[in-house]
């Protein structure tokens, strides 16, 4: 792949959008993206039409009858193989950079920790999914479970965010593991804007040295 993949986790109200924003600034003024190419921001789920039909189907609290477990894994399944290979894989060819909020460590983080589902069978799925694309660079915003909670207090949940705080220290748990055992970079979203901006804006340097 010719172009660059970078990836922000976290729980909700771990301050993803605005990081991802900052980043994009940041990235469009800096040399390091080449002249001829784009930077691509997307999100998981609803990044593609298809995905953003998926998304209300899978976050939507009005419907009477919500997904199943299963259900649920494979709308976000479904809505990464739509993603992958309308938006991510194309973009890379290119080699225009890609930001995407979420991929396949919020679908370990959320339906195996928190759901509890099959960890083997959410990375079967991941493997169909991605046929072979994965981040050069994932960044978890670490946040805790009551901060969480605190900052999305006057804001309307959605279905998953409806879980409640076992869920979701579950997830944030799941989260931390994660970027241990697979040397995502994490970033204490409880620190200065200014500070959490120049940590991922030095580890974006570092990515471009290494290739
Ligand atoms: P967002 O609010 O960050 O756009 O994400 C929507 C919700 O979907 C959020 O509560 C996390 C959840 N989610 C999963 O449960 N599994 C997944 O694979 C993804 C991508 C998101």
């Amino acid at each position: 792949m010719k172009g660059k993949f970078i990836v922000f986790e976290g729980i909700d109200g771990s301050g993803k959008t605005t990081q991802i924003n900052q980043l994009s600034k940041w990235l469009i003024n800096s040399e390091l993206i080449p002249k001829n190419n784009q930077l691509v921001i997307t999100r998981e789920p609803g990044g593609t039409k298809v995905g953003k039909l998926i998304r209300s189907l899978l976050l939507d609290t009005s419907q009477e009858n919500s997904p199943d477990s299963i259900t649920e894994l494979l709308l976000y399944a479904a809505d990464r193989a739509q993603h992958v290979n309308e938006i991510i894989r194309p973009s890379l060819n290119k080699g225009d950079w890609v930001i995407s909020d979420r991929f396949c460590g919020s679908t370990l983080a959320y339906q195996g920790y928190g759901r509890k589902l099959d960890i083997q069978l959410i990375k079967d799925l991941e493997t169909i999914a991605t046929q072979g694309i994965y981040p050069d660079i994932t960044f978890l915003l670490d946040i805790p479970v009551e901060e969480s909670i605190k900052r999305r207090r006057n804001k309307k949940d959605d279905r998953i965010e409806q879980e409640g705080s076992e869920f979701l220290t579950n997830v944030s748990l799941g989260f931390k593991e994660l970027s241990e055992e697979n040397k995502w970079k994490k970033i204490s979203a409880m620190n200065s804007k200014e500070k959490i901006i120049s940590e991922i804006q030095s580890e974006i340097k570092k990515l471009q040295k290494i290739y």
